[in-house]
């Protein structure tokens, strides 16, 4: 991964965030984390409000000039300066070499607000605390200033501060995935989409379908960058708050309505900006509205990522059941952009990792090898390893939608590893269960049931089971009897005399399609099933069924 620099540097007053944004991303970027005032208390073997009161400021900032000259040349680190620290210009000098200052600017209210039960800022314990910390901020205004970039953190979520800094300081890296299908991943690789446009000849206008809490966490960086890229194309940005209960036909006539009032021709385009189900509502609109019109995916979570956005099918749901109306229309450009990932809650992280762990296991022990060795890197969302976990899967996938783009052959049905009884599982929950949550268990469960058709080895089923668990994901089988799963699987559609067909392991990177008898197999083997742990979901009839 290519950055601008090869450290970071923040700036700004004390109570902006330095430490917590720092520390955030070091771990994204794999870097050292160092604290100016921790290495002079390290140093000195007293804290910053010790040395004040008992050498002075002026002693104090000699001590941090020293620190400063220690650092130069450090690289490959995110260094959080004093508040007061570049008000030095020759710290500030000093700190730019090979590095980019970032300044955390916050308002003095909202300062006051973060330190007023603060005991050990030293120039904050005489006087009033609001009227002290303006003062300080217009004393150092024009040195935080002459910072690189400047990046506002009032009202702000940290994980936004974090993917604001990172879209500016991450060069474009991007890596081509299928430049047929046009399937791009890397961080930043969201720059790529101006020139894909043209590319395919886009002419104005563009609507961009865009997720109401991307929108919340990205705004302040993401408005800017179209404004300043898409100013020819007048961009029209509809910012939209995703539900499954709103993934409708009503909600695409609403969106066939924008099309059709900003006059948009089969040349103009849409961007879907969001999870799957934004990318799922935008697609089927674009694929329908006169026929078809350009359509460009930038999904943003994980499960969009590595499997909604990627594979060219499209959806509504329709009576009760999901995705019962959609279309194969595969888009002409898919941008998979790990930095939307820094600001997705934990469970939906989790959620989306089952179906990369399922794309491992399907595609060989070296996938399976690399998420195992690297489990901790990419929980912590470290930008490398999480873009090489992506690649693999959405590689995989490719590999095996691509033969069978219209699902004809069923070739594609390995893709449904875990699916069968996960989707028995989800319905049964209500959809209160994850998705990839329930899919995590289902294969569990199917590779138990290869175990005891002699199909893998029972090493293998816990080696799944070990690396679900390192992802945080649910691996027993909940409180679910087996008559409720038959009931459960009753249309599905690999039924057939009692058996249903099942994706079953043989060993990771072999799986097989083999058929279950229900009560041969299947009863015996969910009857035996204790639920040791409660997942803490009782039953509910749910309103849509998963087809
Ligand atoms: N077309 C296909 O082949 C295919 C395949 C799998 C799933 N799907 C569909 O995908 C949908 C599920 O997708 P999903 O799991 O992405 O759900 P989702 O779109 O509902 O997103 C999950 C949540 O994350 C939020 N979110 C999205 N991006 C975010 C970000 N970067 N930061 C913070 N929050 C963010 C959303 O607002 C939402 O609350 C289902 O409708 C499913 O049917 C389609």
């Amino acid at each position: 991964m290519k950055t601008a620099a090869d450290r970071l540097i923040l700036t700004g007053m004390m109570g902006s965030g330095k430490t917590t944004i720092g520390r955030w991303l070091a771990r994204t970027l794999g870097w050292v984390f160092i604290d100016i005032d921790r290495e002079i208390e390290r140093q000195t073997g007293k804290s910053i409000s010790q040395l004040f009161a008992e050498k002075g400021e002026a002693f104090f900032r000699e001590l941090e000039k020293e620190v400063v000259r220690r650092l130069e040349g450090k690289t490959g680190c995110v260094i959080a300066t004093g508040g007061g620290t570049v008000a030095d210009p020759y710290n500030r000098r000093l700190l730019a070499r090979n590095g980019r200052l970032v300044y955390l600017k916050a308002s003095a209210e909202s300062l006051a607000k973060r330190l007023k039960d603060t005991s050990d800022r030293p120039l904050l314990q005489a006087g009033d605390v609001l009227e002290t910390i303006r003062r300080l901020l217009d004393e150092r205004e024009a040195a935080y200033s002459a910072a690189h970039w400047t990046v506002t953190v009032d009202g702000k979520p940290p994980a936004g501060t974090v993917q604001e800094i990172l879209w500016r300081f991450v060069e474009n890296g991007v890596q081509v995935l299928d430049s047929s299908l046009g399937v791009f991943a890397g961080p930043g690789s969201l720059r790529n989409l101006p020139q894909l446009l043209r590319e395919r000849r886009v002419t104005a206008p563009v609507l961009f379908l865009v997720d109401e809490r991307v929108w919340k966490f990205s705004q302040a960086w993401l408005s800017e960058w179209l404004e300043k890229e898409f100013s020819g194309c007048s961009p029209e940005i509809v910012v939209w708050r995703p539900s499954e209960r709103k993934k409708t036909l009503a909600t695409a006539h609403w969106l066939w309505g924008k099309l059709h009032e900003l006059r948009l021709e089969r040349s103009g385009a849409v961007v879907a900006v969001g999870g799957g189900v934004v990318t799922d509502v935008a697609g089927f609109t674009a694929s329908t509205y006169k026929r078809g019109v350009r359509l460009f995916l930038v999904p943003t979570t994980l499960l969009a990522q590595v499997d909604a956005a990627v594979g060219g099918k499209t959806g509504v749901n329709f009576g009760g059941a999901k995705n019962m109306i959609g279309t194969f229309y595969p888009a002409d450009a898919v941008l998979l952009d790990p930095l939307f990932l820094l600001t997705l809650p934990g469970r939906e992280f989790r959620a989306g990792m089952a179906e990369v762990i399922k794309a491992a296991v399907l595609d060989s022990s070296a996938a399976v090898a690399f998420l195992q060795r690297e489990s901790r890197a990419i929980r912590q969302r470290r930008l490398t390893e999480l873009t090489r976990a992506i690649q693999q899967a959405v590689t995989f996938k490719l590999q095996v939608v691509k033969e069978d783009l219209q699902e004809r052959s069923g070739k594609r049905m390995l893709l449904n590893f875990g699916h069968t009884l996960g989707h028995a599982i989800e319905a049964h929950f209500g959809y209160r269960i994850k998705h990839g949550e329930a899919v995590s268990i289902g294969m569990v469960a199917a590779a138990n049931l290869a175990v005891q058709k002699g199909l893998c080895s029972p090493a293998l089923a816990a080696s799944l089971e070990a690396l679900l668990r390192r992802f945080r994901l649910p691996v027993q089988w909940p409180d679910l009897p087996f008559t409720a799963v038959v009931e459960r699987l009753q249309h599905d559609k690999k039924r057939r005399q009692g058996k249903i067909r099942f994706v079953l392991p043989e060993d990771f990177g072999a799986a097989r399609i083999a058929e279950v008898d229900l009560e041969v197999d299947l009863r015996p083997f969910l009857e035996q099933k204790k639920t040791p742990e409660s997942t803490g979901l009782s039953s509910q009839r749910s309103s849509l069924t998963s087809r």
